[in-house]
C-alpha cells in the first residue's frame, strides 16, 4: 500500500490535500512518536494534530526519524481557543506549534473552534491570512464552524477558509453546514469519521451488508462512505493492524444505493459540545 492511491481535494486556494490522513487526537504524548511513525510506514502521509492534543512534539519526532521528504507530507495543526486574538498573539501561538513540530511551515492550520462567547474567530481570521501571506501556512481553514459562523467570517472579510473540519459520520452529518461550505467551495473535513467510536455503527445493517458484500470490515465501509461523499477524512487509531485496515480502502467501490442507505442513517447523534456552546 502507497500513498500514490489516496487522491487529493482540490482546494479553494489552488493547493490540493490528502483526502485520506491520519489524526492523533487522544493519542498519548508519550506514544505519539512510535504511532506516528507506524502510520507513516504504512503509507499515510497527511498527518492531523493540535496544540490541545499535546503532542505535536511526538509528531514532529516522527516526521524528522521517517527521513520523507517534507514535500511529500502533508501536515495540518491548530489553533486552541484561549489563543486566539490579534496578529501577536496568534502569530506567536503558530510558531509555539512550529517550534514543536520541528518544521519550518504547515500546510494547513485551523481555527480550533468558533468560541462565539469570546467573539474573537474574525480578528482571529485576519491575522490568519497574514500567515498565510507568509507563506509559513500554505493553507488556512477553520474547525467546527456552522454555517452562521462560516457566513460572518466571509461576510466580515471577503476570505473564504479552504476547509472546514467539522464532526461528521453516518449519526450526524450536519447537512446544513456541508450545504452552505459546497456553496461556497470550502472542502469538508470529517472528525471523527468513525463516531469515536461511540456508536455502534459497525453493527448497522446498512453497514455489516455492504461489508459483507465487499468482504472488507464495517470500518472499511464507513471509511469508503466518506470518501465517496467526497470528505477527508483521518481516523485515529492506536494499533497498527487497524490503522492499515482504515488506509485498505481503494480496492472496492460502494454501489450508489449503498452509499445512499448509509447517507439515510442521520440523526443528529453528535459526540461533541454544541460548536455556539465550547468556549
Ligand atoms: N477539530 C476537532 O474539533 C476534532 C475533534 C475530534 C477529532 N478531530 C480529528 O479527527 C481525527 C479522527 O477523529 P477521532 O480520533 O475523534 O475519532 P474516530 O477516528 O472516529 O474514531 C477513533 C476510535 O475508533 C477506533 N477505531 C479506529 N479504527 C478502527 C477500526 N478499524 N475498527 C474498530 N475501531 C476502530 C479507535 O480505537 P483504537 O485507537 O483503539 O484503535 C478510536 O477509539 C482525530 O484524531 C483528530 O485528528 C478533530
Amino acid at each position: 500500500m502507497t500513498d500514490q492511491l489516496v487522491p487529493r481535494i482540490q482546494l479553494n486556494d489552488g493547493l490540493s490535500i490528502p483526502q485520506l490522513g491520519f489524526g492523533v487526537f487522544k493519542v498519548d504524548p508519550g506514544e505519539t512518536e512510535r504511532i506516528v511513525s507506524d502510520a507513516l510506514e504504512i503509507g499515510y502521509r497527511h498527518l492531523d494534530t493540535a496544540r490541545i492534543y499535546g503532542n505535536e512534539e511526538g509528531v514532529g519526532r516522527a516526521i524528522a526519524a521517517s527521513g520523507i521528504p517534507r514535500q511529500e507530507l502533508y501536515i495540518t495543526t491548530k489553533l486552541w481557543n484561549d489563543d486566539q486574538g490579534d496578529a501577536a498573539t496568534v502569530q506567536a501561538a503558530f510558531d509555539a506549534s512550529l517550534e514543536r513540530l520541528g518544521l519550518d511551515y504547515v500546510d494547513l492550520y485551523l481555527i480550533h473552534w468558533p468560541t462565539p462567547a469570546r467573539d474573537r474567530y474574525v480578528e482571529t481570521w485576519r491575522a490568519f491570512e497574514q500567515l498565510r501571506d507568509s507563506a509559513r501556512t500554505r493553507s488556512i481553514g477553520v474547525s467546527n464552524f456552522l454555517a452562521h459562523h462560516l457566513e460572518r467570517l466571509i461576510g466580515e472579510t471577503g476570505v473564504v477558509p479552504a476547509v472546514d473540519q467539522i464532526e461528521l459520520h453516518p449519526y450526524h452529518q450536519q447537512p446544513e453546514t456541508a450545504a452552505f461550505a459546497e456553496q461556497q467551495g470550502i472542502a469538508i473535513e470529517a472528525w471523527g469519521p468513525l463516531g469515536q467510536g461511540k456508536y455502534p455503527l459497525f453493527e448497522i445493517p446498512e453497514v455489516t451488508a455492504a461489508a459483507t458484500a465487499h468482504g472488507v470490515t464495517p470500518a472499511q465501509v464507513v471509511i469508503r462512505w466518506h470518501l465517496q461523499r467526497g470528505h477527508i477524512v483521518f481516523p485515529k487509531s492506536n494499533r497498527r493492524e487497524r490503522m492499515a485496515e482504515n488506509f485498505d480502502v481503494f480496492g472496492f467501490e460502494l454501489t450508489n444505493d449503498e452509499v445512499a442507505a448509509i447517507t439515510g442513517l442521520e440523526r443528529e447523534g453528535r459526540v461533541s459540545a454544541h460548536p455556539d456552546e465550547v468556549d
